[in-house]
Parts: structure tokens; sequence; C-alpha cells
């Protein structure tokens, strides 16, 4: 079925998604390289939304993947409270798009190996070496310390992993907008706006 006024099939619709988000972990002009994500905050302090950079979007299991550094407060969040949120806007192409997420904190293993592998070699490995955990008061004498490539080196980087539960797609056209929820198990409901 073609949705009145929009150029994509009905059944289209989420591999054009998932071709956008998978563009846009390897195009850093891609608006949704860096989405939002929002996470539940601890003891009280309410939700907590960051800027992130996507690094991974696989299509086959409708999962995405984030780098951090594994003592930044959204590891302690996410451990507590799986749920989370990404929100993505384009506006290029006009469109939001809202990832509800179940998520996983991976420290160690396989993921976390292959991606410092391919993160020391690039200018954001100091992101995940610095001696103090992100967010500490820093005094402007304390020494940054230094990348390498010593394949040793304590890095303190972090796979954020999360399975996506449902999209709420959002295209904004003149005078009529489009909305869709989709999920993983192939669902696609048009929504009023
Ligand atoms: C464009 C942009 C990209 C960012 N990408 C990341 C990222 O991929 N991973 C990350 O942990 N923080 C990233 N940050 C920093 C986070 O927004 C945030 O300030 C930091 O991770 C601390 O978050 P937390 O205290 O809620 O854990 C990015 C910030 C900006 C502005």
């Amino acid at each position: 079925m073609l949705n009145n006024n929009l150029d994509i099939l009905t059944e289209d619709l989420a591999p054009r998604l998932w071709k956008e988000l998978a563009r846009a972990t390897q195009d850093r002009h891609h608006d949704w390289r860096t989405p939002v994500l929002a996470t539940q905050g601890l003891a009280g302090i309410g939700p907590q939304a960051r800027t992130v950079v996507l690094r991974q979007a696989e299509a086959a299991t409708w999962t995405l993947r984030v780098y951090t550094d594994a003592r930044s407060p959204k590891c302690s969040e996410l451990i507590a409270e799986p749920l989370a949120q990404f929100s993505f806007w384009s506006k290029r192409l006009n469109w939001q798009l809202r990832a509800a997420v179940s998520s996983s904190v991976y420290t160690e293993g396989d993921l976390v190996n292959a991606a410092w592998d391919h993160m020391r070699q690039s200018r954001s490995a100091a992101d995940y070496l610095s001696a103090l955990p992100p967010g500490s008061i820093q005094s402007s004498q304390l020494p940054t310390q230094e990348s390498s490539n010593d394949s040793l080196i304590r890095h303190h980087l972090a796979v954020l992993e999360f399975k996506v539960l449902a999209m709420d797609w959002l295209a904004l056209g003149q005078g009529n907008h489009h909305r869709a929820k989709l999920t993983p198990a192939g669902l696609i409901e048009w929504l009023v706006p």
C-alpha cells in the first residue's frame, strides 16, 4: 500500500529507516549520527538526556550500539533501568524517529575488544582514557592522559547495546504529516500525527 502523499510503500518503511540508521553510522554528516539518548536518572533526579554517536545499526536484529565511558552515569542508569529512548531528527529528511529500547551494558568481552581495536587508532580514543570518571570535578593542573597505541593500555570503553522494541516515525510535510509505529515483529500502524 502506498500511503497518501508519501512516496514510501508501507512494506518499505522499516527497511528505509534501517538504511538511514546504517548510513548514519558511516556518514559523519548524517543528522541521525548524533541522536539524543534519554534514560531514567538515579535516585529521583528525573530523566537524563544527552547526545551520543550512533556507532552501529543492525537491521536484521533491530539493534543499535553506542560507545561510552564505563564510569559515566548513563551506564549505572541503564543497569538500574534498561528501558530507554532515542530521539533522532533529520532536517534533510524532515523526519523524527523515536526508538524505545531495552539496553545492555558491556564493559568486557568480544564486543568491547572489537570496539576498542577500532577506537584506539582514532582521535576519540582519549575519551576513554581519562584518569578520572566523566563528570568528576577537574583541577586545571591535572595532567591529561595521552592516548597511546599500546594494546595493554587501560581503557574505560563500554559498549551500550540497545534492542529496539518499537519505533515512532514522524515525517513532516507541508501541511500534511505522516506518523507510524513499527515493531520488530513487523507491525506497522499509521497514526494520527
Ligand atoms: C555531538 C556529541 C556527541 C557525543 N557522543 C557521545 C558518545 O558517543 N558517547 C558518550 O558517552 N558521550 C557522548 N557525548 C557526550 C554526552 O552527551 C554526555 O555529555 C556525556 O556522555 C556524559 O553523559 P552522562 O553524564 O549522562 O553519562 C557526545 C556529546 C556531543 C555533543
